[in-house]
């Protein structure tokens, strides 16, 4: 664990009974802390050639646009529906706490181009997966995952599998 970790708050029973709610908006008015964090997030892609982030909003956006312009890689949104004009591709999913639809313009990458799919924080692993779904049906190679915090209770991980690496910074 880094001393970020202390920078990230833990509210029990947020957003439902049950869950314990990782904010990390401690952590992002920290200006060194913050700067620190998306270094670290960035180490192991520096070699990996990753040509555009893709971010899943709202929370993702955060990481994966510091994280685009750091490793010199484009930065494409990943967004909630109704958001992007058409035409779109959709892919649905399932959330900790909910359900959701992810959408990306139909065009917004090329074919082969390396990706590197970021959020904030992997839980069941439904987005981060629903995310590289999109990413393939664009025809572009997902290079792997980058996340802030995993929670190691629940099936993130096991449900990314090994196809590519996924780095995470803190875990929980
Ligand atoms: C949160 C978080 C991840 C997702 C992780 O997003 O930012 O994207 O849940 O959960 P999972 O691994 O179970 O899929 P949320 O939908 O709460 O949206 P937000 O970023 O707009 O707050
Ligand atoms: N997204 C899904 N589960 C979460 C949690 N426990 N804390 C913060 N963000 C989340």
């Amino acid at each position: 664990m880094h001393n970020l970790a202390s920078l990230i708050r833990a509210v029990p029973d947020f957003p439902t009974p049950g869950i314990v709610f990782r904010d990390i908006t401690p952590l992002l008015a920290d200006a060194a802390e913050f700067a620190r964090c998306i270094a670290l997030l960035a180490e192991p892609w520096r070699e990996a050639r990753v040509q555009a982030v893709c971010a899943i909003e709202s929370r993702g956006f955060i990481f994966g646009a510091a994280l685009a312009t750091t490793l010199g890689a484009g930065f494409v949104p990943l967004r909630k529906p109704g958001k992007l004009p058409p035409p779109v591709v959709a892919v649905d999913y399932e959330l900790e706490y909910a359900r959701d639809r992810l959408e990306a313009r139909n065009d917004a990458l090329r074919k082969g181009e390396r990706v590197l799919v970021a959020d904030d924080v992997l839980a069941t692993g439904g987005t981060l997966c629903a995310a590289r779904t999109l990413v393939e049906r664009l025809g572009a190679t997902v290079v792997g995952a980058s996340v802030l915090i995993e929670l190691a209770a629940l099936p993130g991980r096991a449900r990314w599998g090994n196809a590519s690496p996924l780095h995470a910074l803190l875990s929980y």
